[in-house]
C-alpha cells in the first residue's frame, strides 16, 4: 500500500534541509501508519489517478486561494475530467485552492485563520516548520509561499494525504510535505524544527499537559510555537470540559479560557507566552458548499449563534505564540 504514496521527494528535502538523520524515523512512522486500513483508499487512489495530466505552469502560494496553473475552459474535457476526480475526495474540509481553473471551495475558508496567524508568528523565511494536526496541507502551502526551507504537516487521516497529493500534482511544491503519521510517532529528541504550528489540534487531546510538552520537546531552542485553539470566557482557573459533546463534536475535552492557556503554557514550559488573536467563529468562515455538504457550523449553533446547540458557549478561537527557552 505504501507504494501508492511516493515520499522520496520528502526524504530528498529532509536531507536538503539538514534533517537527513531522522529519514529512518520518518520512514518506520509512514510506514507503520499505511498499514492502517481505511474502506475508502481504493476509492481515493482510483480518483488521484484519474486526474489529467496538464502543462506546467506557475503556482501563487502567497494568496488566499493557493492557485497552481492556468485556467482550462469549463466545458473543456480536462477541467471536468479535473472536477469530478477532485470532487471524488470529499469532503474538502479545508481550503480554498484553485487547481487549473477548479475551484475548490471548502467547508473552512482556512484563509481567514491564516491572515489572523501569520502577521503574529515569527518570519516563515528559510525556517524548518512543523504542522502538527495539518489536515489537507492547506495551511503547508501557505508556509511554502511565505519561503519556508521545509514545511512538514502530519495527519493521520488519509483522505487528506489524497488530497494533499491532488493538489501537490500541480503546484508541484518541493518545500511543503504531508506525512500521514501522528505527533505521538515523532521522537521526542528530534528538537529540530524553528516553528511548530498546532492549529485546531489542543481541543481534540485528553491530555493537554502531556501534549504541550510534546510540542515543546519537537522545537528547537528558540523555536516558536503557533497554538490555534478554542477558548471561553474567564479567568485563569475556568475551562470548560464538555460532559457529552460539543458542537456535536465528540471528541472535545479541554477549552481553556486565554488566561488559563496561558497559564498552561508557562506551566509546560514555555516562555513568552501571548495570545495574539481572538475571535468568534462565523459561519461565514465555516459552512456547507458543493465540497463538502455536510453538516457544517450553522447546524451546531442555537437560533442566534451565542450557544452551541448543547448550550455551551458558541466557538471562539485564539491564536498563542510562546517560545523554548
Ligand atoms: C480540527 S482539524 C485542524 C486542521 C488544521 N490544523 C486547521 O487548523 O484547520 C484537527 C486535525 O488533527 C488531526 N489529528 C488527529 N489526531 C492527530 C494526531 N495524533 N497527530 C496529528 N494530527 C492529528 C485530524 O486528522 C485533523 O485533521
Amino acid at each position: 500500500m505504501s507504494n501508492n504514496f511516493d515520499f522520496a521527494s520528502f526524504y530528498a528535502a529532509l536531507a536538503r534541509a539538514g534533517l537527513g538523520k531522522w529519514q529512518s524515523q520518518f520512514t518506520a512512522a509512514i510506514e507503520q501508519a499505511l498499514t492502517k486500513r481505511d474502506g475508502n483508499l481504493a476509492a481515493w487512489l482510483a480518483a488521484l489517478q484519474e486526474l489529467p495530466d496538464l502543462p506546467d505552469a506557475l503556482c501563487n502560494l502567497d494568496q488566499a486561494e493557493v492557485t497552481a496553473g492556468n485556467p482550462l475552459s469549463a466545458d473543456s474535457p480536462e477541467f471536468i475530467l479535473l472536477k469530478t476526480a477532485l470532487l471524488r475526495l470529499k469532503p474538502w474540509r479545508k481550503g480554498p485552492f484553485n487547481l487549473h481553473g477548479v475551484r475548490i471551495d471548502s467547508e473552512w475558508r482556512s484563509d481567514l485563520k491564516w491572515a489572523r496567524v501569520a502577521p503574529h508568528i515569527a518570519d516563515l523565511h528559510n525556517r524548518i516548520i512543523l504542522d502538527v494536526g495539518c489536515g489537507n496541507g492547506y495551511y503547508l502551502m501557505r508556509m511554502a509561499g511565505a519561503g519556508a526551507r521545509i514545511a512538514v504537516g502530519i495527519d493521520p487521516s488519509l483522505l487528506f494525504l489524497a488530497q494533499f497529493t491532488a493538489v501537490n500534482r500541480y503546484c508541484r511544491q518541493d518545500r511543503a510535505f504531508l506525512l500521514p503519521i501522528g505527533f505521538e510517532q515523532l521522537p521526542e529528541e528530534m528538537q529540530c524544527f524553528d516553528t511548530v504550528f498546532s492549529m485546531g489540534v489542543f481541543y481534540h487531546r485528553r491530555s493537554p499537559f502531556d501534549f504541550l510538552r510534546s510540542l515543546r520537546m519537537l522545537l528547537r531552542q528558540g523555536g516558536e510555537l503557533v497554538l490555534e485553539t478554542l477558548v471561553i470566557d474567564g479567568d485563569q482557573n475556568t475551562v470548560l470540559v464538555p460532559p457529552d459533546r460539543y458542537a456535536r463534536m465528540n471528541n472535545v475535552w479541554f477549552i481553556p479560557s486565554a488566561e488559563a492557556m496561558l497559564t498552561w503554557l508557562a506551566k509546560a514550559g514555555f516562555a513568552d507566552a501571548r495570545m495574539v488573536d481572538l475571535c468568534k467563529t462565523t459561519v461565514e468562515e465555516q459552512r456547507c458548499t458543493e465540497w463538502m455538504p455536510g453538516e457544517s457550523l450553522e447546524m451546531c449553533l442555537d437560533k442566534n449563534n451565542n450557544l452551541t446547540i448543547e448550550g455551551h458557549p458558541a466557538p471562539a478561537r485564539a491564536v498563542f505564540v510562546a517560545n523554548r527557552p
